[in-house]
């Protein structure tokens, strides 16, 4: 997979001689957030110009109660005059920002109603502490201007919060009009950061400045034969990630499909990605384990290791891999079966900050508190067992809720979790034998879930671990 060269010099930093890249110590970074409500879509393109232009996130205020057409009858005395009427109702939001602590600048999009803002933005500026952060609203309206609009809502949030110059568009606006409004208000583009999905390019960039197919295939339990060909087929049908370790006793196989499959399908080494771990029984000769890791693969280079789950001497075997980084033999480094307390001890010992933590994740493990401390470091997070796992995939595939959802949007269950899982930003890599659910679990982009479709399956959490490594 390509390096992103800009950014990965912009975490390689030379100390003393020493150099180290995208250090364990490096501190929070800071995004954009672009939030909008939008009754009749008005609104909404001009939010998502404004999210592509500073690449940064969308996030789209939706009703509990959605706005029905009578609803939004205005001057009929209906639910919108009645809400506009009086400044202390509260309109309930459906979902939550899950990270606000990561944005320090948020861009609030929203029609005009009777002059103001709608109420439901006042729901959303009380629903989070935006202290110290700077905001900035922007409306659409049939023909009225700001207004009163904008001072209105600075009382609702702390006096510590920095406010920029809001500005009204007319519907249809284009996506100069966003640019050259937002650069007049010192708003510039982000870089692209680590850990930020692309679902046009299908990618997430690394902290490693290499870039990642955001799903691929998984290998667990896969003997030789079925391996190569489940890779093959993975490889045929656009797929570019693989994922297998010394403990699935199939690396020789993985390293099989990938030759063949290239030389077979004329696909470049570079567009492949191969992920392998090394076990903790291992981690006392670190090094006569990645060799062997390099042999048995035998693709060149090794995209990612990871060390499989916590153990005796683990942070001697992450450092050795380091040297193997160091030698260009590993690409980006990662770690699996790692939670908050065992990343809290294990980064201040490290000197390359993981690139990866792959974890188990699924509807019924859902990892709600430990992703976004991941994430939030610019870590990528990636599941496995994200049907269940081999075993236990029936209950998950058959879920009314999750079968409910397949059926509104004509996909398969498998496809609904996998979807929801690139949707908080969590690679996926399910396992499979049958290059037709191959060919499924890959077509994840032709369908959106809706913020509603997101909440009920994170209701179905109940922490339920299915396996440890
Ligand atoms: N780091 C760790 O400790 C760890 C632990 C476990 C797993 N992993 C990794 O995570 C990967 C995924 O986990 P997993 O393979 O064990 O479990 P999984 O992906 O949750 O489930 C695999 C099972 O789902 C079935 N399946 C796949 N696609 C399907 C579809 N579209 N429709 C219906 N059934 C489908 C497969 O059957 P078919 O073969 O018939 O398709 C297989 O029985 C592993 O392969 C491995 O690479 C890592
Ligand atoms: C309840 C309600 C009240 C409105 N009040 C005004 C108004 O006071 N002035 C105005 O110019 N447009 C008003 N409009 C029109 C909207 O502001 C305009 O159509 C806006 O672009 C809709 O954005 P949206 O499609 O993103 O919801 C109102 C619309 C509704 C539904």
């Amino acid at each position: 997979m390509k390096k992103r060269l800009s950014v990965f010099l912009a975490l390689l930093m030379i100390c003393a001689g020493k150099t180290v890249f995208a250090s364990a110590e490096r501190p929070l970074q800071k995004h954009i957030l672009v939030a909008y409500f939008s009754a009749t879509g008005t609104t909404r393109p001009l939010a998502e110009y404004a999210a592509e232009h500073l690449h940064a996130d969308l996030y789209e205020i939706v009703p509990e109660e959605p706005y029905t057409q009578e609803d939004l009858a205005y001057y009929t005395g209906g639910r919108c005059d009645r809400e506009q009427d009086d400044p202390s109702v509260r309109p309930a939001i459906s979902g939550r920002v899950e990270n606000m602590e990561q944005y320090d600048t948020v861009i609030i999009g929203h029609p005009i109603w009777h002059g103001q803002a709608p109420r439901i933005i006042s729901t959303f500026l009380e629903s989070y502490d935006f202290s110290e952060k700077t905001l900035v609203t922007f409306c659409t309206s049939h023909s009225s201007g700001l207004g009163s609009s904008a001072k209105n809502l600075q009382p609702l949030v702390p006096e510590t919060v920095t406010w920029l110059e809001s500005r009204r568009f007319p519907g249809g606006a284009s996506r100069e009009d966003i640019a050259s409004w937002l650069d007049s208000i010192g708003l510039k583009a982000e870089e692209p950061r680590a850990g930020q999905f692309s679902f046009d390019t299908k990618t997430v960039l690394l902290n490693s400045g290499y870039e990642m197919p955001i799903l691929g295939l998984g290998t667990y339990a896969l003997d030789h034969d079925t391996c190569v060909n489940s890779v093959m087929a993975l490889l045929e049908n656009g797929g570019r990630l693989i994922d297998t370790a010394y403990m699935y006793g199939n690396e020789e196989a993985v390293g099989e499909g990938v030759r063949q499959a290239m030389a077979e399908y004329s696909i470049p080494r570079g567009e492949i990605f191969v992920i392998t771990k090394i076990y903790p029984s291992q981690f006392g000769d670190p090094e006569a384990a990645i060799d062997m890791a390099l042999e048995k693969l035998d693709i060149g280079y090794i995209d990612m290791m990871l060390l499989h789950h916590p153990g005796s001497n683990d942070v001697n075997a992450y450092l050795a891999m380091e040297k193997y980084v160091a030698e260009g033999k590993i690409r980006s480094l990662g770690l699996s079966n790692w939670y908050i307390e065992e990343l809290t001890g294990f980064l201040p010992q490290v000197n390359i900050m993981p690139a990866l933590v792959q974890n188990e994740i699924h509807p019924y493990y859902q990892e709600q508190d430990v992703v976004p401390f991941i994430q939030e470091k610019g870590i990528a997070v990636q599941c496995w067992y994200p049907l269940g796992g081999r075993g236990y995939t029936k209950e998950l595939l058959t879920d009314d809720t999750i079968l409910g959802i397949a059926a509104a949007h004509g996909v398969s269950a498998a496809q609904v979790i996998l979807r929801w899982d690139l949707q908080r930003g969590i690679v996926v890599i399910p396992g499979s034998s049958n290059p037709d659910h191959i060919r499924e679990n890959l077509d994840l982009f032709g369908f959106e879930l809706t913020p509603a479709e997101m909440e009920q399956i994170t209701a179905l959490d109940r922490g339920e671990k299915h396996d440890w490594y």
